[in-house]
């Protein structure tokens, strides 16, 4: 075994698979455990010095060794230590891949012309070249049926698979990042999971002055379709957020609820919206009207 690999390898080896397992062992968080601890750099370089040193004995004991051998003890050692592990096989892989002649056989292949003493061999194409032309050439015919006879799919169709998916893995992520949303973002949740929990917040923060059916009491009423400060989710989610008129009472609740329950609470004082409350306080405000909705939704008579 120790003939087949020479030292030059053997020993970077080593080394490095203790290397590894140095750092495979060692948590030293984001920076490599011998930056973190300059003592582990210390012990690697003495890992070092010791296999070069092991090295070096060795080959110093092998030489003492072959003094005391006989001639013939010599000549076997020596045929044995010949069959090191060379790279035949990629060698002559190599060789084979080039193609090109030996120089001592470069004679077959001069060609009889001369310029000012510059002569021409005729060697044949490299193999390697050769191949690598015609994997192209199979290639393009691939290709071309593939793309231009039956129409496979094209860097726009390519676009629009990522763009999908971009939108699916979006969508993964904001229900699991559901904070993120600010007034830019809100829109109306239907979840019942996030209407009911908007519920509970405003059974908690809001009754007080809204009342429990949204009716009104301190506050306005939440479901006739007058608002002070302007209807539909975004302004309903900046009230809730930012607070109302100073004085009045509303006070801006971004200090209190995480933006997720701002956009639930907002969400659930928009199912209010129509329903008939034991004691509605008059309405306040003006009728809001949604100028960014869809044409399709304004009631025909409004056109
Ligand atoms: C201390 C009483 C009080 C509490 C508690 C309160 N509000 Fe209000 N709310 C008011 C008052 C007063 C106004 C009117 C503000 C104005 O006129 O500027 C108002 C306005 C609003 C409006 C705007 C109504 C409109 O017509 O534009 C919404 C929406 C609203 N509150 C939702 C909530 C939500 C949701 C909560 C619970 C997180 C809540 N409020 C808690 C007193 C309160």
């Amino acid at each position: 075994m120790r003939n087949l690999v020479p030292s030059w390898i053997r020993v970077p080896v080593v080394f490095f698979i203790i290397f590894g397992a140095v750092e495979f062992f060692i948590d030293s968080g984001e920076k490599p455990a011998f930056i973190e601890y300059p003592a582990v750099m210390l012990f690697l370089l003495l890992v070092l010095l010791i296999l070069i040193a092991i090295e070096a004995i060795v080959s110093a004991l092998e030489n003492v060794m072959l003094h005391k051998l006989d001639e013939e003890a010599k000549a076997r050692f020596l045929a044995e230590k010949e069959k090191t592990f060379k790279f035949t096989w990629l060698e002559e892989t190599y060789n084979k891949l080039l193609g090109s002649k030996p120089i001592e056989e470069e004679g077959e292949i001069i060609l009889d012309h001369n310029y000012d003493g510059i002569k021409e061999l005729d060697n044949n194409l490299p193999p390697w070249w050769v191949y690598s032309f015609y994997i192209s050439i199979i290639f393009a015919a691939v290709y071309l049926l593939r793309f231009h006879v039956f129409d496979g799919y094209s860097q726009i169709d390519e676009l629009e698979t990522e763009l999908a998916d971009a939108r699916i893995a979006l969508e993964e992520y904001k229900k699991t990042a559901k904070d993120l949303v600010d007034i830019n973002t809100v829109t109306v949740l239907t979840d019942a999971a996030d209407i009911k929990a908007g519920q509970s917040v405003f059974e908690t923060n809001c009754v007080a002055c809204h009342m429990a059916d949204g009716g009104g009491g301190i506050g306005p009423n939440l479901t006739d379709d007058h608002w002070i400060l302007g209807g539909g989710i975004k302004n309903v989610f900046k009230t809730v957020s930012e607070g109302g008129r100073s004085g009045k009472g509303m006070i801006a609740w971004k200090a209190q609820l995480k933006p997720a329950q701002m956009a639930q609470v907002s969400s659930y004082v928009l199912t209010l919206q129509g329903t008939t409350p034991a004691n509605p306080k008059a309405p306040e405000g003006d009728i809001w009207v949604d100028d960014s909705a869809p044409a399709e939704d304004i009631p025909t008579e409004a056109l």
